[in-house]
């Protein structure tokens, strides 16, 4: 076998990350390569055992991530998710095969109604099962195979197909609750019997999946883990398709703080949770809801004078785990205008981000910009200025240049605006209804597009009427759906650089689907 999650201890729960994989397939959830790159590093580092990369033969940006992924590992295990054929498994192994050790999943789905879907009978998906797992053993030592909608699977024909994949080599089984479905002691009673009946299952190590469609997925995961369980499957923020999957933060920080009753161990450095949770909601454009167990707001925010009162006396009264467990550092005031660069990378390292020399240059001369405009930068001013878009948009083909808004108690409101769109710069003035409707309108009449706005989504980064607004964006055209985001203390230049950080998405995937997207048809009204 290969990989160090093959000889896991009674107590070693395996933790799987599927936040590049299972994550990112929920709609509007799309990340670029650099920053799939970037969260694969920063998973490797806070010690998840399995980054399940991507889905190799989905599209050769898929492909292309999941290999390079796979180069860059460190200590992670790295997966690739294969259909039960062999070309997805022989496109897995491709991408997967440069990691120092590497795994290959593959699936499908065993319920009645995926089998009618497939229109395979139960012996034809048994010999299937048999013939992908055996293939995909014999172009990689550790396998995972899994049952998709298992928990909607007949019990007999699931053991079954079980002692099939483990007869041909799989080494994980994994049984995923595709739609939510189960509960807490039915998840618990499943792993059970299987573990208990089908022939060859202590030779193996059960996996759980389990997505979070009734509110029930960290229960349940927790509760295959107490049957005997010891992979988690699960992603950051618990990102994942519908209502996603189970939350990385939330069964790792669970058996952490009910050690007394779930006495496991994972190999997770929990102090790095805040910022991939920042990361992963940056990138993603899928922001935190702030009562979120763990990484939330407030989560930590004891806001009632009972509470306080309490706390102060003592933390423990409310408070079941420290801030400083999961990586919040006391207290967040960090600099003023009067912080040096040295400061700056300092900071920007504690919070996670590794600097080159001319990335700190850029980022100076926006933190100097902030602190001019804002008396106190706190930890989350920084984090948004780093997730601002045009941080990274060196190569950004359209950028914002000017902006200014007349607003006023009289519709429409006006927006002057210059975009410099390939190098020229373009002006237009448009009216709209409210000011962001009428920058908006500016964009759409200097770079004219089909593209269908789906979401746009405003949150004040700090407290106080000069705190940061970020801003996020989701376009869709013909059915691809892309995100943009930024942060400035203006809620409209914020809102302005989403939308454009958005369009310079669209472009890039116009041209790498050989659109005729590679021309920006701007109209020049100036
Ligand atoms: O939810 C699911 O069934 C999956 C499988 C591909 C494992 O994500
Ligand atoms: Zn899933």
């Amino acid at each position: 076998m290969t990989g160090s999650t093959d000889t896991t201890a009674q107590d070693r729960v395996v933790i799987f990350d599927t936040t590049l994989r299972d994550g990112e397939q929920s709609p509007g959830a799309t990340m670029t390569h650099a920053e799939k790159l970037e969260i694969a590093s920063l998973l490797d580092d806070m010690g998840v055992d399995i980054i399940e990369a991507g889905f190799p033969i989905a599209s050769e940006g898929d492909f292309n991530a999941v290999s390079e992924i796979a180069k860059a590992s460190r200590n992670s295990v790295i997966c690739g998710l294969a259909r039960a054929n062999f070309k997805d498994i022989d496109r897995a192994w491709e991408a997967v095969k440069h990691a120092a050790q590497p795994r290959i999943h593959t699936f499908i789905g065993t319920s009645p109604l995926h089998r009618d879907i497939t229109q395979l009978s139960q012996e034809e998906m048994a010999d299937r099962i048999h013939e992908t797992v055996t293939h995909a053993r014999n172009l990689c030592e550790n396998v995972q195979w899994s049952p998709m909608d298992a928990t909607r699977t007949e019990h007999d024909y699931l053991k079954r197909v079980v002692e099939i994949a483990i007869k041909a080599g799989a080494t994980t089984i994994n049984i995923p609750d595709t739609v939510g479905y189960t509960a807490p002691r039915e998840s618990a009673k499943l792993i059970e019997m299987l573990i208990n009946e089908v022939p060859g299952a202590d030779e193996i190590i059960f996996a759980t999946h389990c997505h979070n469609d009734l509110g029930m997925a960290t229960a349940n995961a927790l509760a295959a883990v107490e049957a005997g369980a010891r992979q988690i499957e699960c992603t950051i923020n618990g990102l994942g398709e519908r209502a996603g999957n189970t939350a990385l933060e939330e069964v790792v920080m669970a058996m952490r703080v009910r050690n007394d009753i779930m006495p496991f161990t994972t190999g997770i450095d929990t102090t790095k949770i805040i910022g991939l949770s920042r990361r992963v909601a940056a990138v993603s454009g899928f922001s935190v809801q702030p009562n979120k167990a763990i990484v939330g707001k407030n989560a930590f925010a004891h806001e009632s004078g009972i509470h306080q009162d309490g706390m102060l006396k003592n933390a423990e009264t409310f408070e079941i785990m420290r801030p400083a467990d999961i990586g919040l550092t006391e207290t967040n005031l960090v600099m003023g205008k009067h912080s040096g660069r040295a400061a700056l990378r300092a900071k920007l390292a504690d919070l996670g981000y590794e600097l080159a020399d001319n990335q700190l240059k850029d980022v100076f001369v926006r933190f100097k910009a902030l602190a001019d405009r804002k008396k106190e930068v706190y930890d989350d001013d920084l984090v948004a200025l780093m997730s601002d878009a045009s941080v990274e948009a060196g190569n950004d083909r359209i950028k914002v240049k000017f902006l200014r808004v007349i607003c006023g108690t009289e519709a429409p409101q006006s927006a002057d605006l210059t975009l410099t769109i390939d190098g020229e710069d373009h002006q237009v003035t448009a009216q709209g209804d409210g000011p962001v409707d009428a920058t908006f309108n500016a964009v759409k009449a200097l770079v004219p597009h089909q593209a269908r706005l789906q979401l746009y989504q405003v949150h004040a980064v700090t407290q106080g009427t000069d705190a940061q607004a970020t801003v996020s964006v989701r376009m869709e055209e013909e059915g691809k759906l892309v995100t943009g985001s930024s942060a400035d203390t203006d809620t409209v230049v914020a809102s302005a650089k989403a939308y454009v950080a958005a369009l310079n998405r669209l472009l890039v995937r116009r041209e790498k689907s050989g659109h005729d997207g590679k021309e920006i048809h701007y109209q020049d009204v100036s």
